[in-house]
């Protein structure tokens, strides 16, 4: 889920004057005018979105031309209860004034892993790390440690962060980078079934997400017959299973999508909506890997902040108390049935909403370079909403019924002002 973006040389990607003079700014010294695909206004096309955000609300985005946007891209996943929720807010705050970093560790860590460890009762410790890539990382690691094995199985183009030996196939320089990592197709029994047999005692371990969901492309939940094939394959080579539910967690099932998949891991990384937005992300395993865990020297300069501990405990708390999870789920099914509707009203026969309606994707079956989808998303940004054209959506706690109504009206506008064939 990264890449280069389309870049129209002289054209600014964002829209508004300040937003253009920021970008004037910040293209001037750093790479790509911020790098980052996911984050850059550019993934839409040229002078559509805003680009740099000034404050957020609940739901909603203000951008540095005062133009405030119904958000479905949440920060790219974390804030699942709605920027600055109250409560989680609080929390932070008064760990702020008291401090986040300190030399030795922070007096909430324990109480961190154990809330955590009560969330999943199916593991047994906890590693806290600072990105989701960090945690996949050091799953991949854990894995290896214990099994005195090098080859790691992955899916294709499936996205675990920014490791050199994740980086996804067409980003891929050197073979060296990723010689002891298995990529192999999505629900695809057989070739798991090769892997186990050629390679055998020599595996470490499986990652895997939730589903399969690759920009522009329907979302693919794992089949039965892959998490039955799966089990096969760790009771026969030895190798361990960890689920990367750093994108999904809390949005496909609330005590982890594994619950979901039908898959048993040994080990869950967690990142993204853990904290509601603050940068915390953890590695939960099961006892038969902790003594692994111990012999990796792992560690990081902004691991232990007290601030996004406090932060996660309170995000976890309102999680479970507000039973959170069903008004995602309702959420996102009225805005994909609505949404459904208006492209059936505007002749868009084609379009295809899928995955959960948590964190749905648009696409159109017709349209194999995106062309409409970014013209929908440049629309609907024009009229206020922030809808990614090529990854999946986040709803959040924060959309209410007339977010949704908002949002599917805006859609509406937004598909009639598409060309039906681009
Ligand atoms: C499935 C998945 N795993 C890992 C990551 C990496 O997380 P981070 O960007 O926090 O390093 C991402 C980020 O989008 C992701 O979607």
């Amino acid at each position: 889920m990264s890449g280069p973006g389309s870049k129209a040389p002289g054209k600014s990607p964002v829209n508004g004057p300040a937003n253009q003079a920021l970008w004037q700014r910040a293209d001037a010294v750093i790479p790509n005018g911020g790098m980052y695909f996911t984050r850059s206004a550019r993934f839409a096309g040229n002078d559509v979105m805003p680009g740099f955000i000034q404050s957020a609300k609940g739901c909603r985005i203000t951008d540095v031309d005062n133009k405030t946007y119904l958000d479905f891209n949440c920060g790219n996943g974390p804030n699942l209860l709605g920027y600055r929720h109250p409560e989680v807010e609080a929390a932070a705050a008064e760990q702020a004034g008291k401090m986040d970093l300190a030399t030795f560790f922070p007096e909430q860590m324990p109480a961190y892993a154990e809330r955590l460890l009560q969330w999943g009762s199916e593991f047994d410790w906890s590693v806290f790390t600072k990105n989701g890539s960090d945690s996949t990382n050091l799953a991949m690691r854990i894995m290896r440690a214990k099994r005195q094995q090098p080859y790691i199985v992955l899916f294709d183009a499936a996205y675990h962060g920014f490791g050199v030996e994740l980086a996804l196939a067409d980003e891929s320089r050197f073979d060296s980078n990723q010689a002891y990592v298995i990529r192999i197709p999505w629900n695809d029994t057989q070739a798991l079934q090769a892997v186990a047999e050629k390679y055998g005692e020599q595996l470490a371990g499986l990652v895997i997400n939730p589903l399969d969901q690759s920009p522009a492309r329907p979302v693919s939940e794992i089949s039965k017959a892959m998490a039955s094939a799966i089990a096969r394959f760790k009771s026969k080579t030895g190798a361990y299973i960890a689920v990367d539910d750093v994108r999904h967690g809390f949005r496909l099932h609330p005590k982890g999508s594994h619950q979901q998949m039908g898959v048993e891991p040994d080990l869950i990384c967690l990142g993204k909506a853990l904290a509601n937005g603050y940068s915390t992300s953890v590695v939960l395993g099961k006892q038969e890997l902790r003594s692994a865990a111990e012999q990796i020297n792992f560690t990081a300069t902004y691991m232990f902040s007290s601030v996004a501990f406090c932060a996660g405990i309170a995000t976890l708390d309102i999680y479970e108390r507000d039973n959170v999870f069903p008004h995602l789920w309702a959420m996102g099914t009225k805005l994909v049935e609505g949404i459904t509707q208006a492209a059936a009203a505007t002749g868009h026969q084609d379009l295809v909403m899928s995955g959960p309606p948590t964190m749905p994707t648009l696409l159109f079956s017709q349209d194999v370079k995106a062309k409409r989808a970014r013209t929908f998303a440049a629309n609907a940004s024009r009229l206020g909403a922030i809808f990614h054209p090529l990854l999946n959506w986040f709803v959040c706690y924060a959309h209410q019924e007339a977010d949704i109504d908002e949002a599917i009206s805006i859609a509406a506008q937004a598909l009639q002002d598409t060309p039906t064939s681009l």
